[in-house]
């Protein structure tokens, strides 16, 4: 895939608001492509040795935002490749986060409604934001306010309501390997 200064395999982003998918998804893209799976929250809480709950009831959300801005740093920093990346659904909210994931590689935001959303994580107890009196109001009102968030970070969408998540995964390494051809056909390969 590689000849010299000319890289045509970096990683897979997967984007979207809790519950979309994105670790199911990505741990079946990774498997397809043999490449590594990270997910961005697991990444976080073996570092830091505590739950998300915890860093947000301890040390608050922004410490947790600063923690996934220094994750992607890293992996900038890394030069890493063959990645498919689960981000948490705050991910792409700092404008430096966004373009942190834009150097890493092809973002794909996984775009699912809010009764989708509501029928995933509703009996979910390990989701700070989403702790609250009325979860179906909140992830209404914050799915529109992330919605054009989302868009603006990512280099496709897919819709994610009516498919199984093999089948996402599937249709996400078509657009990839559609991706990687293209790019040889540019280079001259
Ligand atoms: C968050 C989403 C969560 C996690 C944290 C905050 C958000 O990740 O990062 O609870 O702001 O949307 P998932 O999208 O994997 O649930």
């Amino acid at each position: 895939m590689q000849r010299g200064r000319v890289c045509f395999v970096k990683n897979i982003i997967l984007i979207g608001y809790m519950g979309c998918g994105k670790s199911t998804v990505g741990q079946c893209l990774a498997k397809m492509l043999d490449f590594t799976f990270v997910d961005t929250d697991a990444f976080i809480e073996t570092q830091q040795q505590r739950t998300i709950s915890d860093i947000f009831a301890i040390e608050g959300e922004e410490k947790f935002r600063q923690l996934e801005t220094d994750l992607l740093k890293q992996l900038v920093k890394e030069g890493r490749e063959q990645l498919v990346i689960a981000t948490g659904g705050g991910m792409p909210l700092r404008s430096e986060n966004r373009e942190l994931l834009s150097k890493l590689g092809m973002v794909v935001y996984l775009k699912a409604s809010p009764e989708t959303i509501y029928d995933r994580v509703k009996n979910d107890t390990q989701r700070p934001l989403l702790q609250c009196d009325n979860p179906f109001a909140k992830i209404q009102e914050m799915i529109v306010q992330r919605a054009p968030v989302y868009q603006e970070t990512a280099e496709h969408i897919v819709m994610v309501d009516t498919l199984a998540q093999e089948v996402v995964a599937e249709h996400i390494l078509g657009i990839f390997q559609d991706n990687i051809s293209k790019s040889q056909q540019r280079n001259g390969y």
